[in-house]
């Protein structure tokens, strides 16, 4: 694993953006799997401006959700699909083939899983799959104690995630369920990655990287058994892990 540290979360999501750019394949199309909430929103600015400004071709780019909340309606403000929306999807032009998602309402949502695992396996893996991570150290919707070994899987909601998913919703919000990526898709991405900013993840940084041999306790921690992947950070999430940076 290699751990950045920048000074700003601007610094942090530009350098992230960046890292991104480096991972889209030469040629042919590349899957990159992007979470929603707060901590990507300055890499996908990043993102959406090289795309305006001409210096970057998201066309080859298939763009896959990292997961969505169960019995949430889509269209709610706080739906993952909602943020990605908001904060990517709408300040770019993509196709309707460049976003994949899951569909909450498919009959069979095992089906669907395997929908979601079938296509990135076709494709030989993810080749960049960014992810922020809870205070309780989930990725995605992979809570403490999920196997990682599991690919795309319903998951039940820590109290912890059910607790803080409340920031993303205007008024109290019933959460008790997701769909998401899982923790195998992590560790088999060409390029996986790790963001967090803000002190109020300082730590659970702390924890991820003092946490050398993982454990699915803390399912962050599978980065130390992630040689290609990153954990990219601003001074603040950094402030209490024991890392050297200037
Ligand atoms: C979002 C997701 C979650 C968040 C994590 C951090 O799609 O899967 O795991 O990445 O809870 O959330 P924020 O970025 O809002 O601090």
């Amino acid at each position: 694993m290699t751990v950045k540290v920048f000074d700003t979360y601007e610094r942090l999501s530009r350098a992230t953006a960046d890292l991104i750019i480096g991972g889209i394949r030469k040629e042919g199309k590349s899957l990159i799997c992007i979470a929603s909430g707060h901590t990507p929103r300055g890499v996908f600015k990043c993102l959406a401006d090289d795309a305006n400004s001409g210096k970057l071709d998201l066309s080859n780019l298939i763009f896959v959700s990292l997961d969505e909340w169960l019995d949430i309606d889509p269209k709610d403000s706080g739906s993952c699909i909602s943020m990605l929306r908001n904060d990517f999807f709408d300040h770019v032009k993509l196709r309707d083939d460049q976003v994949v998602l899951f569909d909450i309402n498919a009959k069979d949502l095992q089906v669907e899983c395997k929908r979601i695992n079938d296509l990135i396996a076709r494709h030989g893996g993810l080749d960049v799959m960014l992810v922020g991570i809870g205070t309780n150290g989930h990725i995605g919707m992979n809570e403490p104690g999920t196997s990682f070994d599991t690919y795309a899987h319903i998951s039940t909601l820590a109290e912890e995630t059910i607790v803080t998913g409340q920031k993303y919703f205007t008024t109290a919000t019933n959460l008790s369920k997701g769909v998401t990526l899982g923790i195998r898709h992590f560790q088999e991405a060409k390029l996986p990655i790790i963001m967090a900013n803000g002190s109020k993840k300082a730590p659970i940084i702390k924890k991820v990287i003092q946490t050398t041999t993982p454990t699915v306790e803390v399912p962050a921690s599978v980065i130390h058994k992630t040689k290609q992947a990153y954990l990219m950070l601003d001074r603040e999430a950094a402030h209490d892990a024991p890392i050297d940076f200037k």
